[in-house]
């Protein structure tokens, strides 16, 4: 035990809240979110809304600057992204210099931090203009990273972004491109990815939004806030889930599909295995992109005349934790992620990519955030206290008397 009195003495009131779910780190006036309720909204918006009428790009556009743009706006904010999808050639050694076997969250996020190399214009965040073209940059070339990472996996050449293309259709056409076969971009496909990545696009403070404004706090440029960003979706209890899912899904495949087995080890706890895609910090009743995505599941699969063995194991595993006490009690509810892999797989993406497409959504809630704390004159340095649990002093002994 420690002496509160004597730590209070020492260092002020300081409130001890593990993972930080009573504390507000920050104001914010791009998302709202009522966990009780199952509404997320994105400026004012609600969700279902935008990701029913609107497109990635306005999305975008609305979280960072506030306001959905008009025809002029828009125009002009897809121009200056069309504009900077190349990059530079010598990026193209930084692919050459990774492992065959790398993934492509770790190529992803190296390759964002050093954008920081190669823009000398980027590294003020107080400079509007600087903020700005490191903003278009980024939401340029990150598809154009992700597509790069794709094919070193794959062991395919690159392919170069298409100017004329849509910001989805550009991303999916350098991602299944090969030299002996032109990729038809399929519009199902480029709808229903393009309503995954509005879906994806803010959540408020979540870990990886966090990190990325706990970063920028010290005045870190953009690149390498995002790049912390990126880091912090990678774990399998962030945007790592949505592979996680799939793996999972495999797993209770290969052992014949046994949901109720799988299901006795989750409660059971043994070797802390989760149902992975269910549960979440905020949402307690549901989760309504978990809803969206449901549908969108079944339309792309069936668009698509793919049907999936794995599908079905999902809808068993769902109902049957959503008839469980342990899941009940616990406010377990499919997530996000839950559904997300199954359509991924269904549009042709490997496992490894699941946590890229998750990042390629997430990026204008990241910048948005930045934004919001670096332009706010009130923001500190992130800097949380301690409950010190160490030796209170002992003094030092050379090394031949330990
Ligand atoms: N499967 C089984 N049990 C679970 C799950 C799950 N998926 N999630 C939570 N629990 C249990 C915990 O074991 C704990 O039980 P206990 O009270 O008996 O110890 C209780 O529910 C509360 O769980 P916490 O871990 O305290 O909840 P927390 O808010 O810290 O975690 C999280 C939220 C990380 C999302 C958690 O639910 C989880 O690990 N889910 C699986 C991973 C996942 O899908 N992550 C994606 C989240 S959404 C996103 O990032 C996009």
């Amino acid at each position: 035990g420690f002496d509160i009195g004597k730590l209070r003495a020492q260092t002020g009131l300081v409130t001890l809240d593990s993972g930080y779910g009573n504390t507000a780190g920050c104001k914010s006036a791009i998302t709202y979110l009522d966990g009780e309720q199952g509404i997320l909204r994105y400026r004012g918006y609600p969700i279902e809304q935008l990701a029913e009428r609107g497109t990635f790009l306005e999305t975008a556009y609305l979280l960072i600057n506030g306001e959905l743009p008009t025809v002029d706006e828009l125009a002009t904010f897809q121009g200056e992204i069309t504009q900077h999808t190349l990059l530079h050639e010598d990026v193209k050694r930084f692919f050459d210099g990774f492992p065959s076997d790398a993934h492509p969250m770790a190529m992803l996020t190296s390759v964002v931090s050093a954008l920081s190399t190669f823009y000398q214009d980027s590294h003020n965040p107080f400079d509007e203009r600087q903020r700005h073209i490191s903003t278009i940059r980024l939401l340029a070339k990150l598809p154009t990273i992700a597509a790069y990472a794709y094919k070193k996996a794959m062991g395919h050449p690159i392919v170069y972004p298409r100017n004329d293309l849509g910001y989805v259709e550009n991303f999916l056409r350098m991602t299944f491109s090969v030299p002996a076969a032109e990729y038809e971009v399929d519009p199902v496909v480029a709808n229903a990815l393009d309503k995954l990545l509005i879906l994806h696009a803010d959540h408020e403070q979540n870990c990886s939004a966090s990190t990325v404004r706990i970063v920028g706090s010290s005045q870190a440029n953009l690149f390498v806030s995002i790049s912390a960003g990126i880091n912090a979706l990678w774990g399998p209890l962030h945007g790592g889930a949505n592979a996680a899912v799939l793996e999972m899904l495999e797993d209770i495949q290969r052992q014949g599909g046994d949901v109720d087995s799988f299901i006795r080890k989750v409660k059971n706890k043994e070797q802390g295995v989760r149902l992975m895609g269910f549960g979440h910090r905020v949402y307690k009743s549901f989760d309504p992109r978990a809803k969206i995505i449901k549908a969108a599941a079944h339309d792309v699969l069936s668009a698509l005349g793919k049907s999936d063995e794995l599908l079905d194991i999902a809808l068993r595993l769902e109902e049957r934790a959503l008839s469980d006490d342990y899941f009940v009690s616990r406010n377990l509810y499919p997530n996000v992620d839950f559904y997300t892999g199954l359509i991924y797989r269904a549009m042709g993406f490997p496992t490894s990519m699941f946590t890229v497409l998750f990042a390629l959504g997430r990026l204008p809630g990241w910048i948005a955030q930045w934004h919001e704390m670096i332009t706010d004159p009130t923001t500190r340095i992130g800097r949380p206290r301690q409950i010190y649990t160490g030796v209170v002093e002992r003094d030092y002994t050379p090394v031949e008397q330990r």
